[in-house]
């Protein structure tokens, strides 16, 4: 851009002894100036030949005689870039791990490795890392479990910041699903006073400080943090007709699992005019084809790592994921199909039983180790919200869930009890006709069939990348009896 603006300066006005000199120092301003870049835009080669400065952290470093060799990561991408320098830059301080500023010119690099390579006139330590104290080493490839002892270091690790990435690019790819289907976004709250669930996971809310009394609530009423933002959803496709929410969602699950946290992040949409639990499950079922899709195009060198690594096996399973439809069976099938199954489980199968996670694992396997939809639950089973089949003898309702390998439970939905009587009834029956008015108005004012889903975007991430324990894709890990920070 200067260059160009020296150009047009000095082409307005030739003659002008004041324009020539703007110009000089402009040219001489661009050769001295160099070019900040992100690893990932060095790697690119699109910069060739020009003077630039990348910023980041030493990933590898091979003194030699009359060179130096190190390799920097700012968080890019995978692949760090490699630094070429003569020894009489070499500074003890840089070691793994220390923070380095480097300015050079990328050039075109002799080895197959790397497409460029950046040769140093100028290397500055800016945090200095001892590598003895340091908990990673150089070289090393330190296991999931490990590094989940230092979750104030963890990025700094190919395999985490390969997965951080991952999380942020599946995000990305879940918003433009919704965006791109006619869904509107909601920022359900993350305080509220009702309990969606009815399971009681909840996590009380109250301020703290000498100023307030204890035996008073904040509110007017007990506060909780959200184990779901689906009522409130309810309310916006009452008016949007689709919507979804991807937030934060607590449950104080007192669960040491691979597949439980107390905070986790939740995809929830809700749907209006619905006909039937198929309206629901091609949602679900396109959006994780949809993200997946984006995740394996945008994040291939990640997902490999993982896939050769972390979870060797795995690519296949995920590509089969993305090809084949997802079955659909009833719970009651699936109840049958574990009452046939040669396999002893711990938890009874009898009809009316919640399925466990050995159950849910069975089942996937059972229809070929892909996502398989498990819909109309017992109607005891389910909570207030969800529609009744008024089937009987045994008495459903119309819920589903989608389990997937290695994980069980990713999706759990229903359509919602529209009719009034029916709704009114229920509440009345388990005494929260009162807490719930509010929800019986939006049956009372322009009720439409409706119904929606939650997905626990852990366990996909657990899900599309094999991954055992759930602590190992989010960055801060909470859960029960843990120290955080
Ligand atoms: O099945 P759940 O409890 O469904 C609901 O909360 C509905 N109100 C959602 C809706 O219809 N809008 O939770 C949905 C998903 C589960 O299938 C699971 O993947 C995930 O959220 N989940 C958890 N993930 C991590 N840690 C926990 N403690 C989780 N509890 C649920
Ligand atoms: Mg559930």
């Amino acid at each position: 851009m200067l260059q160009a603006a020296a150009k047009t300066l000095s082409a307005a006005s030739t003659t002008s002894v004041f324009s020539r000199r703007v110009s000089l120092c402009i040219r001489h301003y661009c050769k001295k100036t160099p070019t900040k870049l992100r690893v990932s835009e060095a790697l690119s080669g699109a910069e060739l030949g020009a003077n630039v400065k990348v910023q980041g952290w030493v990933r590898s470093v091979r003194p030699q005689k009359s060179n130096l060799f190190f390799h920097v990561n700012d968080g890019s991408s995978l692949q760090s870039l490699q630094i070429v320098a003569g020894s009489e830059l070499s500074d003890p301080l840089l070691t793994f791990g220390s923070a380095v500023e480097v300015t050079g010119v990328l050039k075109k690099s002799p080895h197959q490795k790397q497409p460029v390579e950046l040769e140093a006139d100028q290397i500055h330590v800016v945090g200095e890392c001892n590598p003895v104290d340091f908990p990673f080493k150089i070289k090393e490839r330190h296991g999931l479990e490990y590094i989940r002892q230092f979750p104030h270091l963890r990025c700094r690790t190919n395999a985490f910041s390969s997965l951080l990435r991952i999380r942020s690019e599946a995000t990305t790819a879940i918003h433009s699903y919704f965006k791109e289907n006619g869904f509107v976004q909601v920022h359900t709250p993350i305080i509220t006073s009702n309990d969606c669930e009815g399971a009681g996971e909840l996590f009380q809310v109250e301020p703290s400080g000498p100023e307030f009394d204890e035996d008073e609530n904040f509110f007017s009423v007990p506060a909780f943090l959200t184990v779901s933002g689906q009522l409130h959803l309810e309310v916006m496709s009452g008016a949007f007709s689709k919507v979804y929410t991807f937030g934060p969602t607590f449950r104080a699950e007192n669960s040491q699992s691979r597949r439980h946290l107390a905070e986790f992040y939740m995809v929830e949409a809700e749907v209006s005019f619905t006909q039937s639990l198929e309206d629901l499950t091609k949602v679900m079922e396109d959006m994780f084809r949809s993200a997946t899709e984006h995740v394996l195009a945008h994040c291939t060198e990640e997902v490999d790592l993982f896939h050769k690594h972390v979870t060797p096996g795995h690519r296949d399973t995920i590509d089969a994921m993305v090809k084949k439809k997802f079955p659909v069976i009833t719970y009651s099938e699936a109840i049958n199909i574990l009452n046939r199954s040669p396999q002893k489980f711990v938890f009874p199968t009898d009809w009316g039983c919640d399925l466990q996670t050995e159950h849910e694992k069975y089942l996937v396997k059972h229809c070929g180790n892909i996502p398989v939809f498990v819909t109309d639950y017992p109607y005891d089973l389910k909570p207030f919200y969800a529609r009744d089949n008024q089937d009987r003898p045994q008495h459903t309702a119309a819920a589903v869930d989608l389990l997937v390998p290695g994980v069980g439970e990713l999706c759990g939905g229903s359509l919602r009890e529209e009719r009034l009587d029916l709704l009114r009834a229920r509440l009345e029956e388990v005494g929260l006709e009162d807490t719930y008015s509010w929800y019986l108005d939006l049956r009372r004012f322009g009720s439409v069939p409706h119904g929606g889903f939650g997905l626990g975007f852990e366990r996909y991430l657990q899900c599309i990348l094999g991954v055992d324990n759930i602590k190992d894709v989010i960055p801060f890990p909470r859960f029960s009896h843990s120290c955080i920070l």
